[in-house]
């Protein structure tokens, strides 16, 4: 794991967005993994700022989303499909058909899961799959406990990620129990990883992730596992380490 400390959040976020740039720029036809929550806002935008004002090129890339809330229809503005649109995907020029988020509405959720990871295979694999963390070490939705080893999957929330996603929602009884998310083997796959972490609230999950015993009990410390990882923190967020 590379660990790139910088004095703040926006400071990481220019950094970390300007490696996807070069790895769009090198690899026009490049696959994303994206993540959702507040700490990847950033990045986006400075990613959109480079398509507006610099001309990076989204028009061969495509994206494959972590996660998505069991439930919410993709027009639902708590759901990641709109979270991405908003933040991302309507302000570059990735062509629709190529942006992939899981569907919340899906009825037949195993053969959903399946088509998802053969959409993945067929797309080639990511090449650099975009992470935050929970503050109890999730990444994607794979809460403390997942498999190692897991594929794209419905998961059930624990009640410290509903509290904390509380805040997107009006209340937290809005908040759904059940989502599907890439699994934990799912990420591992992808070429390159970037961990993004921000705020002393998310230092001991970062502390454990990189320092700590590789664990289902704070699923990114499987990311240890992984060849090319870089992790950009602030310095409430390296605070631990
Ligand atoms: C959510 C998402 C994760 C995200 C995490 C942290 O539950 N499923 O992909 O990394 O929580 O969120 P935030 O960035 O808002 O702190």
């Amino acid at each position: 794991m590379e660990i790139i400390i910088q004095s703040g959040k926006e400071e990481a976020s220019l950094v970390a967005a300007r490696l996807v740039a070069r790895r769009l720029r090198e690899k026009p036809d490049l696959v994303l993994g994206l993540a959702t929550g507040d700490t990847p806002r950033a990045v986006y935008r400075e990613l959109i700022r480079m398509h507006r004002e610099e001309g990076l090129d989204f028009g061969a890339a495509t994206s494959f989303n972590l996660d998505e809330y069991l439930g919410l229809a993709p027009d639902h503005p708590q759901s990641y499909h709109a979270f991405m649109r908003r933040n991302l995907l309507d302000h570059i020029n990735i062509p629709p058909e190529r942006t992939y988020i899981p569907d919340g509405r899906t009825t037949d959720v195993p053969a959903h899961c399946a088509a998802y990871e053969e959409s993945l295979r067929a797309a080639g694999g990511i090449d650099l799959q975009i992470l935050g963390i929970g503050g109890g070490g999730h990444i994607g939705f794979n809460e403390p406990g997942s498999s190692l080893a897991s594929r794209t999957r419905i998961k059930t929330l624990t009640g410290e990620t509903i509290a904390d996603n509380a805040r997107f929602f009006d209340e937290a009884a809005e908040v759904p129990h059940h989502v599907l998310t890439m699994g934990i083997g799912t990420i591992l796959d992808s070429r390159e990883c970037v961990l993004l972490a921000f705020g002393e609230h998310k230092a001991a999950a970062v502390a454990h992730a990189v320092e700590g015993p590789v664990s289902a009990s704070c699923p990114a410390s499987a990311l240890q596992l992984h060849p090319h990882v870089k992790v950009f923190l602030d310095e409430g967020a390296a605070k631990k380490l």
